[in-house]
């Protein structure tokens, strides 16, 4: 397996920045899902700045923010602070988390176990399946092999799926793991699949027409 490697925060540029602080789209719907069927134990795995640790923590959720990085889990804890609201937070990798079986019923898990080879995204599943509550469900997000980053020779192909990030920035030597359709079903096949979105994201900051395609996935226990 590779090397786990997280995100370099301080590498994030000013002009990206407040992408990172704002929920993403489908959290507001996760959020209205998840607080209509009675869930409270929240896990933000891979928390990032901690924009979603946030959001749930606000509307009562008992929030988990974990990550890799320190400064991912500091920044959280330090805005949790400012806003008044308790968060509990820990660093570790997804590949090993540290908690107990059966300690979430709800999960949270943007662009975080794409970050990683094949065995390691196999791995991370297994680790989401047993920290989950029987009832409970989980919300990811995967590259696809439709967006740029596969198609891009500068990056080093390490499996058949999964390759090196080689652009300057956060993500620079970071493991980029790559899925398809029917490689979602077989790594989810523990769970039940609820919906499975394909979409494609413009990026105006990097260019007219620039996007990449991420799988959106709801899977449940
Ligand atoms: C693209 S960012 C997404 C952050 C957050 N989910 C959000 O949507 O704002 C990916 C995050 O996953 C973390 N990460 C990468 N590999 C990880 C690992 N092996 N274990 C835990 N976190 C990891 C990175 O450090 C980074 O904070």
């Amino acid at each position: 397996m590779v090397e786990s490697k997280g995100w370099d925060w301080n590498n994030v540029p000013e002009s990206e920045k407040k992408i990172w602080i704002e929920p993403s789209i489908e959290s507001y719907y996760l959020l209205d899902r998840w607080t209509k069927k009675g869930y409270h134990d929240f896990l933000d795995l891979g928390c990032g700045m901690g924009r979603h640790s946030i959001q749930f923590a606000k509307a009562g959720f008992n929030v988990y923010a974990f990550d890799l990085m320190d400064d991912a889990v500091d920044h959280t804890l330090e805005w949790a602070k400012k806003e008044g609201l308790t968060i509990h937070g820990k660093t570790g990798d997804m590949l090993a988390l540290p908690f107990e079986d059966s300690s979430f019923d709800s999960i949270f898990c943007r662009n975080v176990i794409q970050h990683t080879d094949t065995e390691g995204v196999k791995k991370a599943v297994s680790e989401i399946h047993r920290v989950l509550r029987k009832g409970g469900e989980c919300y990811l997000s995967l590259a696809s092999k439709s967006t740029h980053g596969f198609k891009n020779t500068d990056w080093p192909l390490i499996d058949p799926n999964t390759k090196i990030c080689m652009n300057e920035g956060p993500e620079y030597g970071v493991p980029h793991y790559f899925a398809d359709y029917d490689g979602i079903y077989e790594l989810m096949k523990d769970f039940t699949v609820e919906t499975v979105y394909h979409v494609e994201n413009f990026y105006e900051q990097f260019g007219h027409g620039h996007s990449s395609y991420h799988y959106h996935v709801l899977i449940s226990k």
